[in-house]
């Protein structure tokens, strides 16, 4: 058992020349390239399947009144048609339970009010489109600015109070000679991922196989135990490869209950996918935000006052709110500390954690404020944040396992070129583009886990790594075979690992970038329990065995794996954070810099280059940590520039619920990107010395581009995302006070 409670000492990854750290082209990339990684509605497991399409409720608050099934259920194909009349009983909606079809009430539109399974897709969706409920339709809440006032504070989050304060905030603030008062809004967005959520149900007796997208296993066979009310040990589930997550796969969706509700009547496996609307709706996305960031400094730019409130919405009886203020109780100095969460009730779909939930849109806010505040200093705001390090944790004073901010920033500032940035907005332009630069800050916390693998020498000689992890995309598959090849010397053809089943050891799965320390110290102590009985079975004295070249060489002697394995060998292994969650703050860092051209004509913004340096620990493979960066940097690109759930603040309805309308930056969009990492290693995150990196990326990327908007324009735009016509309503206003040398005949007109 791994115990983080203690620095985990040397161990035998640190071994230079292994192939953990090298850019290992991803193992399971010829299966994904070639179509032969089953996603969630490919699996050929379940023989016979039958296919179910849900119906979805078009009002944004009231009750089914009427919902006549007699049409669909004459429909050619049609086996069962499944509404709240007929439902069978589950438990009632709570933490960790999510009925389907359980009453009359309709709390959101796109919420699931009836299922058709037929004899195929086709006949399903046909009968599903004869079913037109009549509903009591009654006027719901909406809007998070009207109902702002009335948010109430939530229940903690993860043992984590809603609020911190530290210091006298306003008498600081009233005496602070610099300062800000600033509010910033963040609006609903949606995972997007490429796989949309999809189970395949099938009973045997009364076990229950779930084929489905999940991101953590066991927490999601427990939802679908408390759901059912049957045992945990009944149920399993399998998820081999998903794609993409962002945090939307993390709960079991309608698809799966409903699946596994229909496939029990039946007695016939059910396959139920949800199309890319429902996604929108039926499954979870992230709340808009609205942030009031106050900040003040002395006249060389020591913070003496930091001041973060966030406003998010959720759905009647949920209490997740987007935890937009708690990067800011860890990443600048002040004496003076403040941050508090409201959640509003709104009539709107379930909202929970996407894509970093809390730093994400939570930097977005305070890295532009921080950018505000620089300007109003006329200090650099690289400068700026240098001044203001912290050196331990600014709420609650304990110690960092690292602090590599600082170095992140100077070297992206070298590597970016920032000594070349014109601090005077407006001032260089490039044709008809007005040129900026813009940086900012990133941390994400390392929330470490238990976690449980395996690993098994067959007498083939390969070694297999088990575990109920998944990989979403991620590399998981790799870096956990990177992992055993160096623990016992062997190519990385010689290890095979299998994921994505709660028949496996359990690990807590891929969230809050978690997932390569915490399975990943469990393999190594899979593997260090494997090597023990290894050494074991050689009946030589132990003492400085090395595992190189799938031989042990111990006392003087060579000895092949394969004669010792016999028919086969095995250990399990396991790993928890122990006290160190407690007794450190554990964060990972970065800086980005990013460089837009704005069209004074159109008003247009386009990203030029963007640049983000990263501190994570040790780097397990070099090209899926990049991907990693890049890809979480895209997504804040997309979070400055372009994605946003349009709601119709009359009835509830997400209006762009489709990919062509809610645009997810693209290649077109990304012209030129690039990460790198800054070397360290922390001993007291896990026994990788890693620290997550899932989400890093996206942390601050967007503020980035904001602050770059503002450097190219003079116009500070606080409603996110930055479009086109926010820039033409900032120059109608005359905002540019600052702007120079822009020939009048090409000004937009304010009409
Ligand atoms: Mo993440 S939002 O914990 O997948």
């Amino acid at each position: 058992m791994i115990d983080m409670s203690k620095p985990i000492g040397p161990t035998p990854l640190d071994r230079p020349g292994g192939l953990l750290g090298q850019p290992i082209n991803r193992v399971d990339g010829p299966l994904k390239v070639t179509g032969r990684a089953t996603y969630a509605y490919e699996y050929r497991e379940p023989q016979n399947a039958v296919y179910g399409f849900l119906v979805v409720s078009t009002i944004g608050k009231g009750r089914i009144s009427a919902i006549d099934t007699t049409a669909a259920e004459k429909a050619p194909g049609v086996l069962l048609v499944m509404t709240h009349l007929n439902a069978p009983k589950q438990a009632p909606r709570g933490q960790g339970t999510v009925p389907q079809l359980a009453s009359d009430r309709v709390q959101f539109q796109g919420q699931p009010v009836a299922l058709v399974v037929a004899d195929t897709f086709e006949a399903a969706r046909a009968a599903a489109y004869l079913i037109k409920p009549a509903y009591d339709a009654e006027q719901g809440a909406h809007d998070l600015a009207a109902r702002r006032a009335g948010a109430a504070t939530p229940k903690p989050r993860n043992g984590t109070s809603p609020d911190s304060s530290k210091g006298d905030i306003d008498a600081a603030f009233a005496g602070a000679p610099v300062k800000i008062d600033v509010t910033y809004t963040t609006p609903p967005q949606s995972h997007a991922m490429m796989e949309p959520h999809a189970t395949i149900a099938q009973w045997d007796g009364d076990q229950l196989t779930l084929y489905t997208a999940n991101q953590m296993l066991p927490r999601g066979t427990q939802t679908v135990a408390d759901t059912l009310q049957i045992p945990k040990d009944n149920i399993r589930l399998v998820s081999r490869y998903v794609g993409g997550g962002f945090g939307g796969k993390l709960q079991v969706q309608p698809d799966g209950i409903l699946a596994a509700l229909a496939s029990r009547q039946l007695k016939r496996p059910v396959k139920v996918a949800l199309t890319r609307p429902q996604v929108f709706a039926a499954t979870t996305h992230r709340s808009d935000t609205i942030q009031r960031l106050r900040l003040g400094a002395d006249h060389e730019g020591k913070l003496q006052v930091v001041a973060h409130e966030s406003w998010s919405d959720n759905t009647p009886g949920v209490d997740d709110f987007e935890t937009a203020a708690m990067a800011t109780r860890n990443i600048y100095a002040t004496p003076a500390l403040m941050t508090a969460h409201r959640l509003a009730t709104l009539d709107l779909p379930v909202s929970a954690a996407m894509r970093a939930p809390g730093e994400a849109v939570g930097l977005l806010a305070l890295e532009c404020a921080m950018d505000e505040l620089a300007v109003a200093l006329n200090m650099d705001p690289i400068e700026l944040r240098i001044k203001n390090d912290a050196q331990t944790d600014p709420a609650e004073g304990k110690p960092f396992t690292t602090r590599t901010l600082v170095p992140c920033l100077q070297k992206g500032a070298e590597l970016f070129g920032w000594n070349k940035r014109n601090a005077q907005p407006g001032a260089v332009r490039d044709g008809e583009w007005l040129v900026g630069m813009g940086m900012s800050a990133a941390i994400r916390g390392n929330p470490m886990q238990e976690a449980k693998a395996s690993a098994a020498f067959g007498r083939d000689g390969i070694l297999t790594i088990r575990s109920s992890m998944t990989d979403i995309g991620t590399g998981t598959y790799t870096i956990l075979a990177q992992i055993g090849a160096d623990m016992f010397g062997l190519p990385i053809e010689r290890v095979r690992v299998e994921l994505g089943d709660t028949k496996f050891p359990p690990s807590p799965g891929s969230g809050g970038s978690f997932g390569a320390n915490s399975t990943g110290s469990a393999v190594y102590d899979a593997c260090m329990n494997l090597r023990q009985a290894l050494v074991q079975k050689t009946g030589l004295n132990s003492d400085g065995a090395v595992f190189e070249r799938g031989q042990i060489t111990v006392a003087g002697k060579n000895v092949p794996l394969e004669t010792l394995v016999g028919d086969g060998m095995s250990a399990d292994g396991s790993a928890t954070p122990g006290s160190s969650r407690k007794d450190y703050v554990q964060q990972s860092y970065g800086g980005h810099f990013a460089e837009v051209g704005v069209s004074e004509v159109t008003g247009e913004i386009r990203l030029r280059r963007m640049l983000g340096v990263f501190a994570a620990g040790r780097i397990l493979n070099a090209k899926t940590a990049r991907s990693q960066a890049i890809g979480g940097m895209t997504f804040g690109v997309g979070a400055a520039l372009m994605e946003e759930i349009h709601v119709d603040k009359r009835d509830g309805w997400f209006l762009n619920n489709n990919l062509a309308e809610y645009h997810v930056a693209a290649n077109a969009d990304i012209p030129m990107m690039d990460a790198v990492f800054v070397t360290e290693t922390d001993d007291r995150s896990s026994a990788m010395k890693s620290k997550g990196l899932g989400e890093l990326g996206i942390c601050g990327a967007g503020a980035a581009v904001a602050n770059a908007v503002y450097n190219a324009t003079g116009i500070r735009i606080r409603d996110y995302p930055l479009t086109l016509d926010k820039v033409l309503n900032g120059w109608a206003k005359g905002d540019e006070g600052q702007r120079s040398g822009i020939s009048p005949s090409l000004s937009p007109s304010p009409g």
